[in-house]
C-alpha cells in the first residue's frame, strides 16, 4: 500500500513510518519540520499544514502529492499544556484536520485520524473508559477541544461525503523517538533527561493515574487499523488504543530512576490546568475488531525506553544540556504551575 503520513517527523509518525516500510508498504511523509532521528527513510514533504489553502485535489496547498491509497493524519500540536497556554494552536489543529479531510475527500481516500483520550475529559466516573462515554460537555482543555473538533469533522465528512475512516484515541504514548530537545515537554523523556543529569523532577498530581502505551503497541494497533480500513473489513469506527492499565505517574518516575540507578529528587505539585488526572482505557473494542494485543507493560516499556534514550544520548553527547522548559511560552501566558481550579459541576 502507499500510505501518506502527516506528522511523519513526530514520535508516532517516525515509529509508524518505519514499521510500515518493514511491512513492505510505501510511505510518503508530510511534516513542517525535518525528522530529528532518521534521515531519508521515506520521502517527506516539508509543508505547513495549518495554512488557509484554497481547494486543490492533487494535494494540500496546491502541492501535487504522489498517488496514495490511504492517509494517516497525525500532524498536530500535541502537547496539552502548551495549547492551554497558546489556544491558537488548538485552532491550527482543527485547520490541519480540515485541510487533510478536504484532500481525502477530493481523492476519495480513507483516513486514519489520531485522536486522544483527552476527549473523555477528567470526569473520574468510569473504571475503564469505553468509546461510547465521551461527552463534549466535559471538554477539559483547548487541546481536548481540538481533538473533539477533529473527530466531529471526521464524522460529518463520513455522513455528508461518504468518507471512510478510523479514529484512534491514543493515551500517553512513550518510547523511542520522543527525546528531541526543542520540544522536550513529554513527561517520561523529560524525567529521563533530568534524572540522567542528576536534576530534580516535579510530578504534577500525586495520584495522577494514566494509561501509558509503549509506542510499539500503539504502532501495532495503527498498522492493524490501516490494513483493516484499506480492505474494508473495519470502517467508520472509533477505537481506544492504549495498554489498558492505569499506572501512577509517580510510579513511572520511580521506575525511570530505578532503571537509571539514580536516587531521584522528586517533588510533587498539584496537576496543571487542563490536565486529565485519571484515565484507564477499555481496549476491548480494539481487541475485538483488530486483534489488537498490547504486549508491553509499563515496567518493560520503561526498561526499553530508558535503554534507547541512553543509547541515543551516548551517540549524541552534545544533547546533555539543561532543558529550558516551556521554550515556546510567551509573556502573558498562563504561568507554568497554574493550579487547577475546584472542579465545580462535575
Ligand atoms: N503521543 C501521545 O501520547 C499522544 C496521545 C494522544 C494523541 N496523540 C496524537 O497523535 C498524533 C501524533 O502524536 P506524536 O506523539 O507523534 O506527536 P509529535 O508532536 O511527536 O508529532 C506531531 C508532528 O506534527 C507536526 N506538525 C505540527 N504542526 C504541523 C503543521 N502545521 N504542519 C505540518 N506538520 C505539523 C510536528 O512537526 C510533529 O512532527 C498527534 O495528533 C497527537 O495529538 C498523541
Amino acid at each position: 500500500m502507499r500510505v501518506l503520513v502527516t506528522g511523519s517527523s513526530g514520535q508516532i509518525g517516525t515509529n509508524l513510518g518505519l514499521r510500515l516500510l518493514e511491512q513492505g508498504h510505501q510511505v510518503f511523509g508530510v511534516d513542517k519540520r525535518l525528522n530529528p532521528w532518521v534521515d531519508n527513510a521515506y520521502p517527506t514533504l516539508l509543508q505547513d499544514l495549518a495554512g488557509h489553502y484554497p481547494a486543490y485535489t492533487g494535494g494540500i496547498g496546491g502541492v501535487e502529492y504522489p498517488e496514495v491509497d490511504l492517509v494517516v493524519h497525525l500532524a498536530a500540536h500535541a502537547k496539552v499544556h502548551q495549547l492551554v497556554r497558546q489556544p491558537h494552536r488548538a485552532l491550527e489543529n482543527a485547520i490541519m484536520t480540515f485541510n487533510v479531510l478536504e484532500y481525502a475527500r477530493g481523492r476519495d481516500l480513507p483516513i486514519v485520524f489520531s485522536s486522544s483520550r483527552e476527549v473523555y475529559g477528567d470526569v473520574h466516573r468510569f473504571e475503564g473508559y469505553d468509546e461510547t462515554v465521551a461527552d463534549f460537555a466535559f471538554t477539559e482543555s483547548t487541546y481536548s477541544a481540538s481533538k473533539i473538533a477533529g473527530e466531529a469533522f471526521i464524522y460529518s465528512y463520513a455522513r455528508c461525503y461518504g468518507l471512510r475512516y478510523l479514529v484512534f484515541r491514543f493515551s500517553n504514548v512513550y518510547g523511542r523517538f520522543d527525546n528531541d530537545l526543542q520540544r522536550m515537554v513529554r513527561v517520561l523523556p523529560l524525567f529521563t533527561h533530568k534524572l540522567l543529569r542528576g536534576e530534580p523532577i516535579t510530578v504534577y498530581g500525586e495520584d495522577k493515574t494514566l494509561d501509558f502505551t509503549y509506542v510499539d503497541d500503539c504502532v501495532d494497533g495503527i498498522a492493524r487499523g490501516i490494513e483493516a480500513l484499506a480492505s474494508g473489513r473495519v470502517v467508520n469506527e472509533t477505537i481506544n488504543l492504549a495498554y489498558g492499565q492505569g499506572n501512577r505517574l509517580l510510579r513511572a518516575a520511580e521506575l525511570i530512576a530505578a532503571e537509571l540507578g539514580v536516587d531521584a529528587d522528586i517533588s510533587v505539585e498539584p496537576p496543571l490546568l487542563g490536565e486529565v488526572t485519571h484515565y484507564v482505557a477499555d481496549v476491548s473494542k480494539a481487541r475485538a475488531l483488530l486483534d489488537y494485543d498490547p504486549r508491553v507493560p509499563l515496567d518493560e516499556g520503561i526498561h526499553r525506553s530508558v535503554a534507547w534514550f541512553k543509547e541515543w544520548r551516548a551517540a549524541h553527547p552534545a544533547e546533555d544540556i539543561a532543558i529550558v522548559e516551556d521554550q515556546d511560552r510567551a509573556a502573558g501566558d498562563i504561568p507554568h504551575g497554574f493550579k487547577q481550579p475546584a472542579s465545580a459541576g462535575r
